[in-house]
């Protein structure tokens, strides 16, 4: 039975009985144990991010779409912490004739290029954390044999036909375009030269006899795949844009180019002269990982969810959801949509030469702190503009005074000379709130406190689902806050451990405040792992008490015994988030490939 202060609190809060059952389980004291509910009905969820392109050096747009995968990798494992449950994968996209080209622009052998190129994102990968449990390059032998493999699928299944294709293409973006997609541009010369109406890219005109996938064929399975499944695609204004793209006509698609023309690509099976299209080759990564053609890949596929960027939501939606429904095969369960960075209101190209180096910023502003940059400023919605100052800012306000500082007040030796995590006195702090009498010293932005962080943990999970992380953090951050604020108007400083009197408040206060920074700890940890154990190791939280599962906010208030109450804090390891110097911005250029 819930104990009746417990209801009242909810029904302050807004939360339903039926949903607190529902969402938290029996064990709830306050924040809960959330089980992953959407994944495959063994559990197991399997997360991957684009393969990316070799033809540069990774830029913060490439960092941002791994990290969003990563945060939303590691929260689904806080959830349910066994390992074997997930999968993540990220790579790079080696083939076609971008990379070809790139190639020769730059007087190196493709192999080359592709070497020196996978191997940054690699580095950058490690540096940054993104927890991946596979990196997959197109050029290795695994992948070529799923590709094939995939082909012939789709052309037994009488989906692959010989045809005469005509139309433009654009190397850069590595797609046909038609007619009304292209525009003319004036260029240096006063001769104007066709261009992508999207991406500005240059395109040529092109007449090849190729293989075509009947991509026809899917308009209407994709319109019911998309109305059947409402949450596809997230966030749901992308979902509403493919549903208006799928209200035009789909015509058939290219899906080889001549060998002569392509040569840097997977051959056609059974036909030389053809090499596969780049676009068919890369979606399958997402199948080599997970060990197609072997049975294994069934125990991942579809439990999968692909975070990708805004300008390849046509790949992902439309052609890799038909070609997997072409080969007999489900699509993927979510695919999570991200917008653009864009640096000091331009978009980020080599050209105008405002590139900005992940690596640079990773030095600068440390790997957590870069990290949470990223993901609290980052709006899958919107575009959104990168300067330096907006950093500095960010990372001083919200890590280094509000957080560092809140758990600065609650373990300096001054305000907790025992070092321990106090007492909770009921009797200071009653459940009920509104109660008068001698001891009790709780006020009404106590129990709101109380509240908002009892709630915090399913609200984060919530945004995860909506891949809203940037509300995530803004919701933990807003909690940061209120307990920066409950310190404050209780003042810890100013009560006497050695007052009979004031001892049992300065406890709850302290304990209340260990309890907020806990659950915080425990919600930052897939987007500042390092900072949020750092955090959680101060508090004296041991591995095996951090997952979401463990997460019983302030227990003694709901009149459960508390396993921290009483505990010795974590050693002393210094500042948790260094105050970074605004004076030291600047204008961070890229590296050269
Ligand atoms: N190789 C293809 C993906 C094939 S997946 C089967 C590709 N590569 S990419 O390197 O151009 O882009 C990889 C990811 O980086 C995409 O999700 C893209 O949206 C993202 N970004 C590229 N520039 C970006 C920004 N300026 N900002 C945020 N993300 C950006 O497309």
């Amino acid at each position: 039975m819930l104990r009746p202060s417990v209801l009242r609190l909810l029904k302050r809060t807004g939360a339903s009985r039926l949903s607190l059952l529902e969402d938290f389980g029996p064990r709830y004291y306050g924040s809960g144990s959330l089980s992953a509910r959407d994944d495959a009905s063994d559990g197991r969820a399997y997360f991957t991010t684009p393969i990316f392109y070799v033809n540069a050096a990774p830029h913060i747009g490439h960092l941002y779409s791994a990290l969003l995968a990563d945060a939303l990798c590691r929260h689904r494992r806080l959830r349910s912490p066994s390992t074997a449950a997930t999968r993540f994968s990220t790579g790079t996209d080696e083939h076609g004739l971008k990379i070809q080209q790139a190639a020769a622009t730059a007087g190196l052998a493709p192999t080359e290029l592709c070497d020196r190129v996978s191997e940054q994102f690699q580095q950058l990968f490690q540096e940054a954390g993104i927890s991946c449990t596979d990196f997959i390059r197109t050029t290795e032998a695994r992948h070529r044999m799923a590709v094939q493999q995939f082909w012939g699928v789709l052309k037994s299944r009488g989906l692959l036909y010989k045809g005469l294709y005509e139309g433009w293409y654009c190397a850069s973006d590595e797609c046909f375009l038609p007619e009304a997609k292209v525009t003319w541009q004036p260029g240096p010369s006063g001769d104007s030269f066709p261009v992508s109406l999207e991406s500005g890219h240059p395109v040529s005109w092109t007449k090849e006899e190729n293989y075509i996938f009947r991509l026809s064929q899917f308009r209407e399975p994709l319109q019911r795949w998309l109305r059947g499944n409402p949450q596809a695609i997230t966030p749901e204004p992308f979902h509403h844009v493919v549903l208006q793209w799928l209200d035009e006509e789909l015509p058939d698609l290219s899906v080889s180019r001549r060998s002569s023309h392509l040569h840097w690509g997977i051959p056609v099976p059974g036909d030389d002269s053809q090499t596969i299209y780049v676009w068919l080759d890369a979606l399958v990564n997402y199948l080599t990982v997970i060990g197609y053609p072997n049975a294994e890949f069934k125990s991942w596929w579809p439990a999968t969810s692909h975070i990708i960027g805004k300008d390849i939501l046509k790949f992902h939606a439309i052609y890799w959801p038909a070609f997997l429904l072409g080969a007999g095969m489900s699509p993927p369960q979510r695919i999570y949509v991200h917008s653009h960075w864009t640096v000091c209101g331009q978009k980020m190209s080599k050209s105008l030469g405002n590139v900005v180096d992940p690596r640079t910023c990773l030095n600068r502003y440390t790997v957590d702190g870069f990290r949470y940059f990223l993901l609290r400023q980052g709006v899958p919605n919107w575009d959104c503009d990168y300067y330096d100052e907006k950093v500095v800012k960010l990372l001083n306000s919200e890590l280094a005074d509000a957080l560092g500082g809140l758990l600065n007040r609650c373990t300096a030796k001054r305000i907790n000379p025992s070092e321990t995590y106090p007492a909770f006195c009921t009797n200071c702090f009653p459940s009920e709130p509104g109660l008068v009498g001698p001891s009790v010293r709780a006020q009404a932005e106590d129990y709101a406190l109380v509240s908002a962080v009892a709630t915090l943990p399913k609200q984060v999970a919530d945004h995860y689902d909506n891949f809203q992380i940037y509300k995530a953090l803004e919701a933990v951050s807003s909690c940061v806050r209120q307990t920066n604020g409950f310190v404050q108007r209780h003042a810890p400083w100013k009560l006497n451990w050695e007052s009979p009197v004031d001892a049992p408040w300065l406890g709850t206060v302290l304990h209340v405040a260990l309890e907020c920074l806990r659950v915080f700890g425990t919600l930052l940890q897939p987007v500042t792992p390092s900072l949020a154990d750092k955090l959680l190791s101060r508090l004296g939280v041991s591995a095996s008490e951090r997952s979401l599962g463990e997460l019983y906010f302030l227990p003694r208030f709901y009149g459960h015994p508390c396993p921290f109450e009483g505990r010795r804090l974590g050693p002393e390891t210094g500042v948790l988030f260094p105050k970074l110097d605004q004076s030291r911005t600047w204008v961070v250029k890229a590296h050269r490939t």
